[in-house]
């Protein structure tokens, strides 16, 4: 990506010290080039790389420089034009009215400007009278079409005048009527589609219990799933919807202000926000403004800003719109949500798998509606890349739900003889050496006996997709350990409960809710006690299959690697995993002690597998995070179909991970069905593509 060249700091002053025209034309010409290469991550990557407030920094840069310069501007600068070109993959939408984008207020004094504007340029027209104030959602704009009420199309706003085909994925989503009573022959309504704080944070839940790795924030969540090829996996994100403008509409009631309209779309059943409110002058903005700043965090959903329009329609038409946002609106953003505060020290904390994660210690700091005292510095590489050291004043972020994140350091106010830092080469909990295996970014603590990775097994034992014991939750396990009651799983059973009750905060009710909950573990299915054990490599899906294979923990126990490679879709590398696990001693003495303690070791008969695929041949391209190529191969060969390494007129479907070029392009070429992983699950179940 294009790097900017700071040696000319952005003063937010037009009129300082103006670079000369050559140096002007330069500095514009590389402001485009960083810009456009950010629209395309942010929108249509759906990978923005830099902060929001970063890039608006960036475009007031431009525009300043353009607007003391006009002789630069052109035609399909950002400032002229909406950022996001319609993707290849999805089917183009020219849009009935184009979808505009909005200018920014940055400050309380830009707002109040821009009405000032407004006054000026309506003249002896009459005054702007009314605006409506209304969030400015955090999503993803979507217009979309009924003809005599029923939902025909909807699309993104891709370019402003040809969007992007996600029909099926918008019909997915719950707040979207796929009928209205009452709604003219044509009628297009925008808004947001976002995704519930809620849910995403339900979602990542999901998402981590099933191994996989968390979303990283709602907005980002919610434009990938909108855009993806598979509307079952669009459905399975739960998204939401807020209509608040309308497009092309034919043969409707004529209406004289917005405020009507939003009134329109919502008797029509269409959801529209009901924080949106009419006001009369500039002055109720700054309230309504500073109102919702400070309630920012108590909604169920993200808004970055406040949109002001005015409210008269025949005023907004009499004011018009620039080629790319109209006059009559603009988006106050609220500040970002990023502080600086001092990095007091940088420690490593010890995951329950082991893995060592470097973090900072924070002076507190208000940001994103919490005090954060710790950010995560994600592994050694990225500390090393920031570069920030103890004493450092650093930029912290805390978007949406996201962990708190320590950006860089602000090096004009390093500490003189501020050291770099190295990570430490033994764990901070049991002291035994810290390695970090070659090519792979995660330092770990491989001490099998450390205390941190004791509790971690157990923790996994009792979660909820293992053996489900509730009232056993991390600090009770902590404590346990600590008093020596718990060394390994086996311990569970053999509980000294008569010691627990002589604990704080452990009443008889408490102790024997525990210990029913323990009781009825014992009985749960093998295979959620093949993945309770932690065996590494063996999830949910594989666990699944092993104790469907075997029948029983003792012939899973003195399986072969031969024999256990050969179930399928299990593949060589867990086979091998789950071998050495059970070649060790330790682990042999759990089993023993799971044993004598009357946990369930046996499994479902080993059933037929269904032939769901039968006859059906599956191509593989691109990298699959939740199996191996050999595993999902051998899954289609075991469910009756074959998985051949081209694409051809008779392939089924092709299954695309990441990445994957030509067998994508074939595919699309030959009209060939393009899954996903959780296309393909469903595949497998039902023998049906996804709808
Ligand atoms: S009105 C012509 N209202 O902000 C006016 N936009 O920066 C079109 N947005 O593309 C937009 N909340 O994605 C409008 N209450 C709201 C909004 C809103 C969020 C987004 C929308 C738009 C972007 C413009």
């Amino acid at each position: 990506m294009p790097e900017l060249n700071d040696a000319e700091p952005n003063t937010g002053q037009p009129d300082a010290g103006q670079p000369d025209q050559a140096e002007a034309a330069r500095r514009a010409a590389e402001l485009r080039e960083v810009i456009r290469d950010h629209d395309r991550r942010y929108y249509e990557l759906d990978a923005p790389s830099i902060p929001d407030a970063d890039y608006d920094a960036l475009m007031r840069e431009l525009r300043e420089l353009e607007a003391a310069h006009p002789e630069l501007v052109v035609a399909d600068s950002p400032t002229q034009v909406v950022g996001g070109a319609p993707s290849a993959l999805f089917a183009p939408v020219e849009h009935g009215v184009p979808m505009m984008s909005l200018d920014n207020a940055f400050s309380i004094e830009e707002l109040t400007a821009w009405a000032e504007r407004l006054d000026r340029r309506l003249e002896d027209q009459g005054r702007v009278g009314a605006y409506v104030a209304e969030l400015k959602f955090d999503g993803l704009a979507v217009s979309i079409r009924f003809e005599d009420g029923v939902m025909v199309q909807a699309a993104t706003r891709g370019d402003g005048r040809i969007g992007e085909d996600v029909t099926h994925n918008v019909a997915t989503i719950e707040d979207v009527p796929a009928k209205l009573n009452g709604a003219p022959p044509v009628l297009e309504v925008r808004g947001e589609v976002y995704l519930r704080l809620s849910t995403f944070r339900e979602l990542n839940e999901a998402m981590l219990a099933a191994g996989g790795q968390a979303y990283v924030n709602p907005r980002n969540t919610a434009a990938g799933s909108i855009r993806q090829k598979d509307p079952a996996a669009t459905a399975r994100r739960r998204l939401s919807f807020w209509s608040y403008q309308l497009g092309q509409v034919e043969g409707g009631p004529a209406f004289a202000s917005h405020f009507e309209t939003l009134e329109f779309m919502r008797d029509l059943g269409l959801p529209v926000n009901e924080h949106a409110q009419r006001i009369e002058g500039v002055d109720e903005v700054v309230d309504y403004v500073t109102r919702f700043e400070a309630r920012r965090h108590e909604l169920d959903y993200e808004f970055d800003g406040v949109v002001v329009k005015v409210d008269s329609l025949a005023v907004q038409r009499a004011l018009g719109a620039t080629s790319k946002a109209p006059r009559w609106a603009i988006a106050y953003k609220l500040p970002p949500e990023e502080r600086t505060t001092k990095l007091l020290d940088i420690e490593v904390s010890i995951g329950p798998s082991g893995s060592a994660t470097p973090f900072a210690r924070l002076e507190p700091v208000f940001v994103g509606g919490v005090t954060v005292t710790t950010a995560t510095l994600h592994n050694e590489d990225q500390v090393r890349e920031k570069d920030v050291r103890p004493g450092d004043t650093v930029v912290v972020r805390r978007a949406g739900e996201v962990i708190p994140e320590v950006l860089g350091p602000v090096l004009s106010e390093r500490p003189r003889g501020a050291r770099r830092w190295e990570f430490p080469t033994t764990c901070p909990v049991c002291g035994e050496p810290l390695v970090r295996p070659e090519g792979e970014a995660r330092t770990r603590c491989v001490n099998y006996d450390c205390p941190r990775q004791i509790r971690g097994r157990i923790e996994h034992f009792c979660g909820r997709s293992a053996m489900d014991i509730e009232h056993l939750g991390e600090q009770r396990i902590d404590l346990f350990v600590t008093e020596g009651l718990l060394g390994d799983v086996g311990d569970l059973y053999t509980l000294d409960y008569d010691r627990i009750r002589s604990f704080e905060g452990f009443g008889d009710l408490s102790v024997d809710n525990l210990q029913d909950a323990i009781e009825a573990s014992r009985g749960r299915p093998l295979d959620r006690l093949v993945f309770g054990l932690s065996i590494p490599h063996v999830g949910g899906a594989n666990a699944e299959l092993l104790a469907r294979s075997f029948g029983h923990l003792d012939r899973i126990v003195a399986a072969t690697p031969d024999e256990l490679s050969r179930v399928d879709g299990l593949g060589p590398i867990i086979a091998e995993s789950v071998h050495r696990f059970f070649a060790s001693p330790r682990n042999l003495e759990l089993v023993e002690k799971l044993r004598a303690a009357g946990v369930n070791f046996e499994g479902p008969e080993v059933a037929d597998v269904p032939q769901t695929l039968e006859g059906m041949s599956i191509v593989i391209t691109g990298s699959l995070s939740r199996r191996t190529r050999d595993e999902v191969q051998a899954l289609v060969k075991a469910r009756g179909g074959k998985s051949p390494g081209s694409v051809s007129k008779k392939t089924t479907a092709l299954l695309a991970g990441e990445g994957g070029g030509s067998k994508r392009d074939k595919a699309e070429e030959l009209g060939v069905p393009i899954i996903d992983e959780d296309g393909f699950d469903e595949l497998v179940e039902t023998g049906r593509l996804p709808s």
